[in-house]
């Protein structure tokens, strides 16, 4: 049995574990990640790395990363919502590792094992968004991760969703990452609860009357429990989502499009809007068919058990 090792390196934490080839999850280990320090980070991948392999044999490493990696699967070439630039991670961790390592793009992790294991193991195509601090892309079609010529194909969370709109990490104004992420959930809900505090009830209750203490569980929370700002801030993120969610099914007509990601834990409060969307703005309606739209199944553990499973390919 072919063992390997999976890796997430997310803003807040870095997360590694042993996989095997079912998508199992053998043994894990959890770190805070110095997500603005490149030099710290690799320390700690490598820590990890160490732990996990003292009680297992591995063949290889999968590292999923969030940001623009080229097409060797070796450099973070850019991250809009991390310290990287031109970042040499595969070769930076391999000089103290003895077995191959592979980076990839953290969504792109998480499609391939939501394809392989998850919501889209009985599809063929599939196409997935990460809504999280940022939003991230994955293509599957026909069995195949699409990469793109430079590798850095799937970057859902650059595509236009407002012209001329809010300044992106990227450089580019108007994306839909700031627009339909988790951040951009906190901000709406934000600045809902700072215009009419009176309807924000709840919402303010959980934050201490601090409208800038609000936090992406807080809304989900104040949401579950009816405060109109806080579901009218899934209403609007879900929209922007659910027009996306039209553009991507025109282009790549998947069996299935999958929303992941830290937010979908809000289950129907994020599916809903984006769903009712979606059936609004697709075109030629009820006249074609077309693909599923559904929540992903793998959890916070789909980045590692992806990492791991393209890496032994
Ligand atoms: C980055 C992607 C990443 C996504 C989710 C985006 O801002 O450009 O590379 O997949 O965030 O982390
Ligand atoms: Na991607
Ligand atoms: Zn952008």
């Amino acid at each position: 049995m072919t063992l390997a090792i999976g890796i997430d390196i997310g803003g807040t934490k870095v997360l590694g574990g042993v996989v095997d080839p079912e998508g199992k999850v053998l043994a894990s280990t959890l770190r805070p990640s110095p997500a603005q320090e490149p030099v710290k980070i690799r320390e700690v991948v490598t820590e990890i790395i160490e732990d996990l392999r003292r009680d297992h044999e591995v063949s290889a490493i999968g590292v999923g990363a969030a940001g623009w990696i080229d097409e060797k699967r070796s450099t973070v070439l850019f991250a809009p919502n991390l310290a990287w630039r031109n970042e040499p991670l595969r070769d930076g961790l391999m000089s103290n590792i003895d077995i191959p390592v592979v980076v990839e793009n953290d969504a792109n992790v998480a499609t391939w094992a939501e394809f392989r294991f998850g919501a889209g193991r009985k599809a063929n195509s599939a196409v997935l968004f990460t809504v999280g601090t940022g939003i991230g892309g994955g293509i599957v079609l026909e069995g195949n991760l699409v990469r793109g010529a430079h590798g850095i194909a799937a970057e859902f969370g650059h595509t236009l969703a407002v012209p001329g709109g809010i300044t992106c990490g990227c450089g580019r104004s108007g994306c839909l990452e700031q627009y339909a992420s988790g951040s951009a959930l906190v901000r709406v809900a934000r600045r809902a609860a700072l215009d009419a505090p009176g309807k924000a009830r709840k919402l303010l209750e959980a934050a201490d009357a601090n409208p800038a203490a609000i936090t992406g569980p807080m809304v989900t929370q104040a949401a579950r429990d009816g405060d109109p700002v806080a579901i009218a801030a899934f209403d609007e993120i879900g929209g922007y989502l659910g027009e996306a969610l039209a553009d991507m099914i025109q282009l790549f007509d998947p069996d299935v499009a999958i929303i992941g990601g830290g937010v979908i834990k809000a289950g129907e409060l994020l599916l809903k809007p984006a769903r009712d969307r979606f059936e609004a703005v697709l075109h030629a309606r009820g006249q074609l068919p077309v693909g599923r739209i559904t929540a992903a199944e793998m959890g916070p553990e789909a980045g590692i058990i992806g990492a791991a499973d393209l890496a032994r390919r």
